[in-house]
Protein backbone atom coordinates (compact mmCIF):
# COMPACT_ATOMS: atom_id res chain seq x y z
CA UNK A 1 0.00 0.00 0.00
CA UNK A 2 1.41 3.37 -1.04
CA UNK A 3 2.18 5.15 2.35
CA UNK A 4 1.14 9.40 2.48
CA UNK A 5 3.36 11.84 1.47
CA UNK A 6 3.98 14.58 4.01
CA UNK A 7 5.83 17.59 2.88
CA UNK A 8 7.58 19.74 5.75
CA UNK A 9 8.26 22.76 4.89
CA UNK A 10 11.34 24.02 7.10
CA UNK A 11 14.37 21.89 7.27
CA UNK A 12 13.81 20.00 11.09
CA UNK A 13 16.31 17.65 12.82
CA UNK A 14 16.74 14.22 11.79
CA UNK A 15 15.54 12.23 14.54
CA UNK A 16 11.95 14.18 14.46
CA UNK A 17 11.98 13.44 10.59
CA UNK A 18 12.69 9.81 11.60
CA UNK A 19 9.40 9.83 13.48
CA UNK A 20 7.41 10.65 10.08
CA UNK A 21 9.64 7.88 8.45
CA UNK A 22 7.85 5.27 10.10
CA UNK A 23 4.32 6.27 8.80
CA UNK A 24 4.98 8.46 5.77
CA UNK A 25 6.94 8.86 3.22
CA UNK A 26 8.73 12.51 3.92
CA UNK A 27 10.79 15.29 2.04
CA UNK A 28 11.38 18.99 3.13
CA UNK A 29 12.86 22.26 2.26
CA UNK A 30 16.39 22.33 2.44
CA UNK A 31 16.96 25.40 4.75
CA UNK A 32 16.41 25.81 8.54
CA UNK A 33 16.67 29.59 8.07
CA UNK A 34 14.87 30.54 4.72
CA UNK A 35 11.11 29.84 4.22
CA UNK A 36 10.48 27.63 1.21
CA UNK A 37 9.78 30.08 -1.70
CA UNK A 38 5.73 29.74 -3.00
CA UNK A 39 6.43 27.79 -6.29
CA UNK A 40 8.05 24.63 -4.58
CA UNK A 41 5.05 24.97 -1.32
CA UNK A 42 2.63 24.98 -4.08
CA UNK A 43 4.22 22.26 -6.37
CA UNK A 44 4.68 20.01 -3.41
CA UNK A 45 1.08 20.53 -1.48
CA UNK A 46 0.06 19.65 -4.98
CA UNK A 47 1.08 15.74 -4.33
CA UNK A 48 0.98 15.88 -0.33
CA UNK A 49 -1.63 13.95 1.67
CA UNK A 50 -0.02 16.47 4.41
CA UNK A 51 1.69 19.14 5.08
CA UNK A 52 3.67 20.39 8.26
CA UNK A 53 3.96 24.39 7.98
CA UNK A 54 5.58 26.84 9.63
CA UNK A 55 3.76 30.18 10.87
CA UNK A 56 5.48 32.43 7.46
CA UNK A 57 4.10 29.96 5.10
CA UNK A 58 0.62 31.27 3.38
CA UNK A 59 -1.73 28.72 3.35
CA UNK A 60 -4.95 30.17 1.33
CA UNK A 61 -7.65 29.63 -1.04
CA UNK A 62 -4.79 28.97 -3.77
CA UNK A 63 -2.71 26.30 -2.00
CA UNK A 64 -5.80 24.81 -0.73
CA UNK A 65 -7.43 24.29 -3.94
CA UNK A 66 -3.51 22.75 -5.40
CA UNK A 67 -3.56 20.63 -2.57
CA UNK A 68 -6.34 17.88 -3.87
CA UNK A 69 -4.92 15.06 -1.65
CA UNK A 70 -4.41 17.14 1.44
CA UNK A 71 -6.21 15.64 4.60
CA UNK A 72 -4.11 17.46 7.40
CA UNK A 73 -2.24 20.68 7.86
CA UNK A 74 0.16 21.22 11.42
CA UNK A 75 1.13 24.48 11.86
CA UNK A 76 4.40 24.75 14.12
CA UNK A 77 3.00 27.38 16.32
CA UNK A 78 -0.44 28.09 18.53
CA UNK A 79 -1.43 30.67 16.05
CA UNK A 80 -2.80 29.95 13.08
CA UNK A 81 -3.26 33.48 11.07
CA UNK A 82 -1.22 32.18 8.05
CA UNK A 83 -4.34 29.74 7.37
CA UNK A 84 -7.42 30.52 6.06
CA UNK A 85 -8.92 27.85 8.07
CA UNK A 86 -12.65 28.10 6.47
CA UNK A 87 -11.33 27.43 3.30
CA UNK A 88 -9.40 24.31 4.64
CA UNK A 89 -12.72 23.20 6.78
CA UNK A 90 -15.13 23.83 3.51
CA UNK A 91 -12.09 21.26 1.78
CA UNK A 92 -12.38 18.82 4.52
CA UNK A 93 -8.45 19.60 5.35
CA UNK A 94 -8.26 19.45 9.14
CA UNK A 95 -5.68 22.04 10.22
CA UNK A 96 -3.94 21.51 13.85
CA UNK A 97 -2.18 23.62 15.74
CA UNK A 98 0.54 23.14 18.80
CA UNK A 99 -0.99 25.00 21.96
CA UNK A 100 -0.37 24.44 26.00
CA UNK A 101 3.50 22.82 25.21
CA UNK A 102 4.89 25.87 24.57
CA UNK A 103 2.47 28.08 27.24
CA UNK A 104 5.63 28.48 29.87
CA UNK A 105 8.25 29.48 27.84
CA UNK A 106 5.95 31.57 25.74
CA UNK A 107 4.95 33.28 29.22
CA UNK A 108 8.81 33.46 30.30
CA UNK A 109 9.90 35.20 26.99
CA UNK A 110 6.86 37.82 27.58
CA UNK A 111 8.30 38.73 31.23
CA UNK A 112 11.70 38.61 29.74
CA UNK A 113 10.46 41.32 27.33
CA UNK A 114 8.59 43.15 30.34
CA UNK A 115 11.55 43.29 32.16
CA UNK A 116 14.30 43.90 29.41
CA UNK A 117 12.40 47.05 28.49
CA UNK A 118 11.47 48.53 31.76
CA UNK A 119 14.97 48.43 32.94
CA UNK A 120 17.35 48.77 29.72
CA UNK A 121 18.32 45.41 29.73
CA UNK A 122 19.41 45.88 26.24
CA UNK A 123 21.11 48.99 26.20
CA UNK A 124 22.83 48.03 29.60
CA UNK A 125 24.55 45.05 28.31
CA UNK A 126 25.06 46.63 24.96
CA UNK A 127 27.27 49.55 27.13
CA UNK A 128 29.31 47.21 29.22
CA UNK A 129 30.60 45.50 26.02
CA UNK A 130 31.13 48.39 23.95
CA UNK A 131 33.11 49.77 26.92
CA UNK A 132 30.84 52.89 27.40
CA UNK A 133 30.60 51.75 31.24
CA UNK A 134 32.95 54.49 32.85
CA UNK A 135 31.59 54.41 36.09
CA UNK A 136 28.88 53.78 38.88
CA UNK A 137 26.25 56.66 38.66
CA UNK A 138 23.57 57.58 40.36
CA UNK A 139 21.12 57.84 37.76
CA UNK A 140 23.32 55.36 35.23
CA UNK A 141 21.20 53.09 33.44
CA UNK A 142 17.75 53.35 35.18
CA UNK A 143 14.93 52.09 34.38
CA UNK A 144 11.24 51.75 35.70
CA UNK A 145 10.34 49.16 38.21
CA UNK A 146 8.05 46.28 37.14
CA UNK A 147 7.30 45.20 40.71
CA UNK A 148 4.16 46.42 42.70
CA UNK A 149 3.00 47.65 39.24
CA UNK A 150 -0.12 47.50 37.72
CA UNK A 151 -0.10 45.22 34.09
CA UNK A 152 -2.73 44.39 31.73
CA UNK A 153 -3.18 41.24 29.92
CA UNK A 154 -4.94 41.67 26.56
CA UNK A 155 -5.91 38.01 25.44
CA UNK A 156 -6.10 35.88 28.07
CA UNK A 157 -5.77 32.25 27.02
CA UNK A 158 -3.47 29.89 28.45
CA UNK A 159 -0.38 32.16 27.77
CA UNK A 160 -2.10 35.20 29.51
CA UNK A 161 -2.41 33.13 32.64
CA UNK A 162 0.94 32.04 32.62
CA UNK A 163 2.42 35.73 32.47
CA UNK A 164 -0.21 36.60 35.14
CA UNK A 165 1.13 34.22 37.47
CA UNK A 166 4.43 35.45 37.33
CA UNK A 167 3.15 38.92 37.50
CA UNK A 168 1.96 38.05 40.68
CA UNK A 169 5.44 36.70 42.06
CA UNK A 170 6.52 40.19 41.08
CA UNK A 171 4.15 41.59 43.61
CA UNK A 172 2.02 43.24 40.68
CA UNK A 173 -1.71 44.02 40.23
CA UNK A 174 -2.76 41.78 37.42
CA UNK A 175 -5.88 42.93 35.29
CA UNK A 176 -6.83 41.07 32.45
CA UNK A 177 -9.04 42.07 29.53
CA UNK A 178 -10.45 38.84 27.01
CA UNK A 179 -13.65 38.35 24.78
CA UNK A 180 -14.92 36.07 27.36
CA UNK A 181 -14.72 37.04 31.21
CA UNK A 182 -12.63 34.04 32.86
CA UNK A 183 -14.19 33.44 35.95
CA UNK A 184 -11.66 30.97 37.53
CA UNK A 185 -8.39 32.49 36.23
CA UNK A 186 -10.66 35.49 39.02
CA UNK A 187 -11.04 33.47 41.46
CA UNK A 188 -8.00 31.52 41.25
CA UNK A 189 -5.10 33.66 40.63
CA UNK A 190 -7.27 37.29 41.90
CA UNK A 191 -6.72 38.92 38.86
CA UNK A 192 -9.60 41.56 37.84
CA UNK A 193 -11.75 41.56 34.21
CA UNK A 194 -11.44 45.61 33.45
CA UNK A 195 -13.14 46.60 29.81
CA UNK A 196 -10.23 47.48 27.29
CA UNK A 197 -10.02 51.20 27.19
CA UNK A 198 -9.79 51.16 31.09
CA UNK A 199 -7.20 48.33 30.68
CA UNK A 200 -5.32 50.13 28.42
CA UNK A 201 -5.37 53.44 30.83
CA UNK A 202 -4.88 51.95 33.71
CA UNK A 203 -1.88 50.04 33.79
CA UNK A 204 1.98 50.70 33.60
CA UNK A 205 2.59 47.52 31.10
CA UNK A 206 0.04 46.97 28.29
CA UNK A 207 0.57 42.83 27.21
CA UNK A 208 -0.53 42.19 24.41
CA UNK A 209 -1.41 38.37 23.92
CA UNK A 210 -4.55 38.11 21.96
CA UNK A 211 -4.63 36.05 18.24
CA UNK A 212 -4.77 37.95 15.16
CA UNK A 213 -8.42 38.11 13.74
CA UNK A 214 -10.49 40.79 11.61
CA UNK A 215 -11.66 41.66 15.19
CA UNK A 216 -7.96 42.30 16.66
CA UNK A 217 -6.20 43.78 13.73
CA UNK A 218 -5.12 47.55 14.21
CA UNK A 219 -6.44 47.17 17.82
CA UNK A 220 -3.67 49.19 19.54
CA UNK A 221 -3.34 52.05 17.22
CA UNK A 222 -3.19 55.99 17.68
CA UNK A 223 -6.41 56.31 19.75
CA UNK A 224 -4.95 53.51 22.03
CA UNK A 225 -1.89 54.58 22.61
CA UNK A 226 -2.90 58.07 23.63
CA UNK A 227 -5.22 56.40 26.23
CA UNK A 228 -2.16 55.22 27.79
CA UNK A 229 -0.20 56.78 30.82
CA UNK A 230 3.05 58.55 29.92
CA UNK A 231 5.17 56.24 31.67
CA UNK A 232 3.15 52.73 30.20
CA UNK A 233 5.10 50.40 28.45
CA UNK A 234 3.73 48.56 25.18
CA UNK A 235 4.40 44.97 25.63
CA UNK A 236 3.71 42.33 22.11
CA UNK A 237 4.15 38.94 21.53
CA UNK A 238 0.99 38.07 19.98
CA UNK A 239 1.24 39.00 16.10
CA UNK A 240 2.61 42.36 14.51
CA UNK A 241 -0.96 43.48 13.51
CA UNK A 242 -2.75 44.01 15.90
CA UNK A 243 -0.90 47.00 16.39
CA UNK A 244 -0.51 49.78 13.78
CA UNK A 245 3.33 50.26 14.06
CA UNK A 246 3.10 53.48 12.34
CA UNK A 247 0.86 54.67 15.42
CA UNK A 248 3.43 53.31 17.73
CA UNK A 249 6.17 54.97 16.56
CA UNK A 250 4.40 58.17 17.19
CA UNK A 251 3.28 57.69 20.29
CA UNK A 252 7.12 56.32 21.09
CA UNK A 253 8.69 59.36 19.65
CA UNK A 254 6.41 61.67 20.83
CA UNK A 255 6.35 60.31 24.38
CA UNK A 256 2.79 59.58 24.78
CA UNK A 257 4.24 56.02 26.41
CA UNK A 258 7.61 55.21 27.26
CA UNK A 259 8.52 52.36 25.52
CA UNK A 260 7.51 48.95 23.81
CA UNK A 261 8.92 45.13 23.93
CA UNK A 262 8.31 43.83 20.74
CA UNK A 263 8.79 40.27 19.57
CA UNK A 264 6.59 39.97 16.69
CA UNK A 265 6.06 42.97 13.54
CA UNK A 266 3.88 43.31 10.59
CA UNK A 267 6.88 41.98 8.17
CA UNK A 268 8.84 39.79 9.53
CA UNK A 269 11.75 39.68 9.59
CA UNK A 270 11.42 43.75 10.37
CA UNK A 271 13.37 45.97 7.73
CA UNK A 272 16.80 46.79 8.87
CA UNK A 273 15.58 50.97 8.41
CA UNK A 274 12.32 50.34 10.00
CA UNK A 275 11.72 53.21 12.10
CA UNK A 276 10.81 50.94 15.21
CA UNK A 277 14.33 49.44 15.08
CA UNK A 278 15.75 53.69 15.47
CA UNK A 279 14.20 54.09 18.57
CA UNK A 280 16.18 53.77 21.83
CA UNK A 281 13.02 53.07 23.71
CA UNK A 282 12.26 49.99 21.68
CA UNK A 283 13.35 46.36 22.55
CA UNK A 284 12.77 44.30 19.30
CA UNK A 285 12.96 40.41 19.79
CA UNK A 286 13.15 38.47 16.45
CA UNK A 287 9.68 35.80 17.65
CA UNK A 288 10.86 34.18 19.58
CA UNK A 289 8.16 33.62 22.00
CA UNK A 290 8.47 29.65 22.06
CA UNK A 291 11.55 29.24 20.88
CA UNK A 292 13.36 27.08 23.96
CA UNK A 293 15.43 23.68 22.43
CA UNK A 294 12.99 21.62 24.73
CA UNK A 295 9.49 23.26 23.43
CA UNK A 296 10.21 23.23 19.27
CA UNK A 297 11.02 20.08 19.51
CA UNK A 298 7.85 19.12 21.78
CA UNK A 299 5.35 21.47 19.26
CA UNK A 300 7.74 19.56 16.44
CA UNK A 301 6.45 16.33 18.13
CA UNK A 302 3.00 17.32 18.48
CA UNK A 303 2.91 18.32 14.66
CA UNK A 304 4.10 14.83 14.10
CA UNK A 305 1.43 12.89 16.09
CA UNK A 306 -1.08 15.04 14.54
CA UNK A 307 -0.60 14.05 11.70
CA UNK A 308 -0.23 10.70 11.78
CA UNK A 309 -3.26 10.37 13.82
CA UNK A 310 -5.01 12.03 11.34
CA UNK A 311 -4.17 10.03 8.39
CA UNK A 312 -4.97 6.76 10.18
CA UNK A 313 -8.62 8.21 10.67
CA UNK A 314 -8.03 8.97 14.34
CA UNK A 315 -8.93 11.97 16.81
CA UNK A 316 -5.72 14.15 16.89
CA UNK A 317 -4.55 15.71 20.08
CA UNK A 318 -5.22 19.68 18.66
CA UNK A 319 -7.48 20.26 15.86
CA UNK A 320 -9.37 23.57 15.06
CA UNK A 321 -11.83 22.65 12.94
CA UNK A 322 -12.39 18.97 13.30
C1 LIG B 1 3.00 30.76 17.98
O1 LIG B 1 3.12 29.59 18.34
O2 LIG B 1 1.97 31.20 17.47
C2 LIG B 1 4.18 31.64 18.18
O3 LIG B 1 3.96 32.91 17.73
C3 LIG B 1 5.37 31.02 17.52
O4 LIG B 1 6.18 30.44 18.42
Amino acid sequence: MRKPYVYITRKLPEPIVDQFRLFSEVKMWNSENLPVPREVLLEEASKADALLTMLSDKVDQQLLSVGKNLKVIANLAVGFDNIDVIEATKRGVAVCNTPDILTDTTADLVFSLILMTARKLVEAVDCVKSGEWKSWSPLFMAGADVHHKTIGIVGMGKIGEAVAKRALGFDMKVLYHNRNRKVEAEQTLGVTYQSFNDLVSESDFVVCLTPLTEETKGMFNKETFRKMKHAAFFINASRGAVAVEKDLVDALKNGEIAGAGLDVFVKEPIDLDHPLLQLENVVALPHIGSASVETRLAMMKRCCQNIELILNGKQPLNVLNM
